[in-house]
């Protein structure tokens, strides 16, 4: 091999690696960009819920991973949410009543600390999908 084939060569594998590294770099944005809740919430969408969570303001009373601002506790924390078995140790936490609790929460909680906020259907199940990607696992 003379120096113009070796170098050719390296110039080769260089571009081979980076090529796999751009690879790389893609598939893990992809999985980013496609994080599913872990209990899928028809209709709902991950990213419009992080928004909608802080355009209600939920994290002026609870700690909700992934969303700024979002680190008090007034009330639970809503880490892991995905890994819970019920919602205000009432209900069986699944999307359709989870919807049901952050649209009307005193009327499953009448006097209880968590206001109703006017979600509307839509927001909820967002806010609802983007909860279920919330997971210790
Ligand atoms: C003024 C404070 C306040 C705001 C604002 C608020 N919450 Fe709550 N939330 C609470 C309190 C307090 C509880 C506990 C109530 C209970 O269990 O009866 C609670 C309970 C919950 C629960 C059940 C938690 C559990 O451990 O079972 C969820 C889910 C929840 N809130 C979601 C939301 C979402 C989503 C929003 C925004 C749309 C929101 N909250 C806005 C105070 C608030």
């Amino acid at each position: 091999m003379n120096g113009l084939q070796r170098q050719t060569m390296y110039k080769a594998v260089q571009l081979g690696l980076l090529a796999a590294l751009m690879g790389l770099l893609a598939a893990c944005s992809v999985l980013q960009l496609s994080a599913q809740p872990a209990r899928p919430v028809p209709g709902g969408d991950v990213q419009r819920g992080a928004v909608a969570i802080r355009a209600y303001g939920c994290g002026s009373c609870h700690n909700i991973p992934g969303v700024a601002g979002a680190d008090s506790m007034a009330g639970p924390p809503l880490d892991d949410w995905a890994d819970r078995q019920y919602i205000s140790g009432k209900l069986p936490n699944q999307p359709e009543l989870l919807i049901q609790w952050v649209r009307f929460p005193q009327a499953i909680e009448p006097g209880g600390a968590m206001p109703n906020l006017d979600v509307t259907e839509q927001d909820a199940r967002d806010i609802s999908a983007y909860l279920f990607t919330l997971t210790g696992d």
